[in-house]
């Protein structure tokens, strides 16, 4: 439908003929609502972003208890470690491979979730859900990619 609309549109602007949806349809058209929406969004998408400024869930990972995960910070860098039923610790990269954001440890599932756009990754790091396409990094790989 809009691909139409574009097509007659453009044509009567090319030809210089009145349109009337010329107004609706132009780039340079701002609204209220849509400055308002836009605001919110911003605001949404950089609310997302937030955990990189924050401490960890915990300071060290030695405090991680049994088959349960937790956020913890080494220098700049946050590491998802998960402490498995023998109580052996694994980590990864707590940055999303998708976009950037921080992945939380989410205790019902047993897994670490991206709250920016839904992404989900088992205990040790392997992706189950997109968008994200790769498994959460090593912690070594992050540190390289510093
Ligand atoms: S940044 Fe994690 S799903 Fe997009």
């Amino acid at each position: 439908m809009h691909g139409t609309i574009a097509g007659l549109l453009i044509t009567d602007l090319i030809q210089g003929r009145e349109n009337p949806w010329t107004d609706l349809y132009s780039p340079s058209r701002v609204t209220l609502g849509a400055a308002t929406d836009f605001a919110r969004e911003a605001v949404n998408t950089a609310s997302q972003y937030v955990d990189w400024l924050t401490v960890g869930n915990l300071e060290k990972d030695e405090l991680v208890p049994v088959e349960t995960g937790a956020i913890v910070r080494h220098g700049l860098m946050k590491v998802a470690v998960y402490r498995d039923k023998e109580g052996a610790l694994q980590e990864c990269c707590a940055v999303c491979p998708h976009l950037g954001g921080i992945v939380s440890w989410n205790d019902a599932e047993k897994t670490w979730d991206c709250p920016a756009h839904g992404s989900r990754f088992d205990s040790l790091g392997t992706v189950l859900n997109g968008p994200a396409n790769e498994d959460l990094h090593s912690t070594a790989v992050a540190v390289a990619r510093e």
